[in-house]
């Protein structure tokens, strides 16, 4: 496929979704910041080459909290996923279980844990927007776990709605809402228009039981946002009790909590300012990274979010301290631009770009690169 970088398949994905679309998907939250922090703190990350390594067989492979995957990347929750594509949760599912990579679906995507069930194979996580209601988080975590998903993600940094203003100007609604505007930006992308047509308006499948899922409304305040609570230590308890398997909580850069997170007995920490969508003001999630391998020692696992670019950015984040990499906005950009095959492509791109900068520093396992670590910030 003749597009050889990520970059290629975001800007053919613009091109085939309507405007709205792309400013779901590509929005952060006030002037964009916290998101071009994190293209730029990975971009400060150097790698020390080696010299006289021999010849090398690279393996990407990698085991995280028990279970081996081909490689340390993964797809990252994406609510209304199926916006951005429709079908974007199946096509995402399947690639993952065939590559034996980590899908995380999102409690607020198109498509439902049942729904994957029969696709999502061994790779499946379950990511948690904190119910209030505690009947509704059990029902959610059975339903999870029925449908094969193995690790739960509780996500930590929603505890309130951000402004996201690209979105409002864009006026997003959920459910959409079929404005003259809306109908316009649609005609001129027909051939998104038409898999919408056949596949049906994308909803908050998995919280259609829970609530109203079809009064529109602007912004942030669907019925995602309803039904959410913002999580405490109790309830991070409550959590662990109920979820016997592997429970990550997503969205900390904080490192002054680790210990306590530890102790509570989370499995892994996922260090993300959430693509940067929560809070200008935050911190790189690099320099969270940095910081959070000095508080949890050597071993404890981590996770890396935010503007993954490459398989070199990937590289970075692991020598930063990551264990594992995952991914948002890019597995969304290679489905719109090419359904499946795009989805592989994004996968290609980044195991090919990993082969290659891992001969450069003459190591053979993605772990070795935290030994190649020159500068972090
Ligand atoms: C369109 C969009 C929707 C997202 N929805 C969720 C979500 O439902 N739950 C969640 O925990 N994170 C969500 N995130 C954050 C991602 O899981 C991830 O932290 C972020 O996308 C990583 O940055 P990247 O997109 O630059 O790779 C979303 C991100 C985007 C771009």
């Amino acid at each position: 496929m003749d597009f050889p970088a990520l970059e290629d398949l975001a800007k053919r994905a613009r091109r085939r979704v309507p405007h709205f679309v792309w400013e779901y998907l590509d929005s952060a939250t006030g002037d964009q910041s916290a998101h071009l922090r994190n293209g730029a703190a990975l971009d400060r990350v150097l790698l020390q080459p080696g010299v006289l390594g021999g010849e090398q067989t690279v393996d990407l492979s990698t085991t995280f909290l028990g279970r081996s995957y081909a490689a340390p990347i993964g797809v990252a929750p994406v609510g209304m996923s199926g916006l951005m594509w429709p079908g974007a949760e199946i096509i995402l599912a399947k690639l993952c279980a065939q590559e034996r990579l980590p899908y995380n679906l999102s409690t607020v995507t198109a498509a439902t844990p049942e729904d994957l069930a029969p696709h999502i194979g061994e790779h499946g996580w379950f990511q948690l927007y904190p119910p209030g209601d505690p009947d509704i988080r059990r029902d959610l975590l059975k339903r999870a776990r029925d449908a094969g998903f193995h690790t739960m993600v509780l996500t930590a940094d929603v505890a309130v709605a951000s402004r996201r203003e690209r979105q409002r100007r864009a006026q997003l609604r959920q459910p959409m809402k079929i404005t003259p505007s809306i109908m316009l930006q649609a005609a001129l992308r027909p051939h998104w228009s038409l898999s919408i047509l056949r596949n049906g308006m994308p909803k908050l499948a998995t919280l259609a039981r829970y609530g109203d899922i079809d009064t529109p409304r602007i912004g942030t305040a669907h019925v995602g946002y309803l039904l959410r609570t913002a999580p405490d230590w109790d309830y991070l308890k409550a959590l662990r009790d109920e979820w016997e398997s592997p429970l990550i909580i997503k969205g900390v850069l904080d490192p002054e909590p680790a210990p306590q997170i530890i102790d509570a007995g989370v499995d892994a920490i996922w260090v993300s300012n959430h693509g940067g969508r929560q809070f200008a003001a935050a911190p790189s999630g690099i320099a969270a990274l940095h910081a959070m391998r000095a508080a949890v020692g050597p071993d404890f696992p981590l996770i890396y979010d935010g503007a993954i670019r490459s398989g070199t950015d990937v590289l970075r984040a692991l020598a930063v301290g990551a264990d594992f990499v995952m991914l948002g906005r890019a597995w969304h950009h290679g489905v719109a631009a090419f359904g499946a095959a795009g989805a592989a492509q994004v996968l290609h791109i980044l195991c090919e770009g990993m082969k290659a900068d891992m001969g450069q520093m003459a190591i053979d396992r993605p772990a070795q690169a935290r030994g190649r670590l020159i500068e972090a910030t």
